[in-house]
């Protein structure tokens, strides 16, 4: 059975093990490499992408949990004003180092933009906790946030 779902706005259908994680079916299935794969236990935030705005780790969520739900994956986040202006920011405070983790940094940033329009520094760890950078971006991704938060106020 296809498994249904609206995926960055447009009505999908994919035909896969229902098992199969969301991760691999947006990268193999439907071609949208934006999102990674870093360490697949849930562990690193590499392949964060959102269910119904909700930040979610992508490499251990089956694709049956979205049938006749929203996935919103990076490569919509230009078209979406808390996306956008996260992306804006991330430009202006040049944070990405070697880039591998800064899909699903945004993807989570942008979450917690959504639901929160002023975070603090203790909200702002609280919510990218999950969000492991290698190259240790973190700084420049906090004070990408508050401008984001700003630009946006
Ligand atoms: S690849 Fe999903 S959390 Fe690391
Ligand atoms: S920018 Fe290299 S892992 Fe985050």
């Amino acid at each position: 059975m296809p498994v249904e779902f609206t995926l960055n706005g447009k009505p999908t259908s994919v035909d896969v093990d229902p098992s199969t994680p969301i991760l691999w079916t947006l990268r193999d299935t439907l071609g949208l490499q934006g999102t990674k794969f870093g360490c697949g236990m849930a562990m690193c935030g590499a392949c964060t992408v959102h269910l119904n705005g909700q930040a979610i780790r992508s490499c251990i969520t089956p694709i049956s949990a979205a049938e006749g739900q929203k996935i919103s994956t990076i490569e919509a986040q230009a078209n979406d004003k808390v996306g956008k202006a996260v992306e804006d920011a991330w430009v202006r405070h040049d944070v990405a180092q070697c880039g591998y983790c800064q899909s699903g940094q945004i993807m989570s940033a942008t979450a917690l933009l959504k639901g929160n329009k002023a975070p603090s520094d203790a909200d702002i760890d609280a919510a990218m906790t999950g969000n492991i950078c290698r190259c240790g971006t973190y700084a420049r991704i906090r004070a990408a946030i508050h401008d984001a938060a700003k630009a946006l106020a």
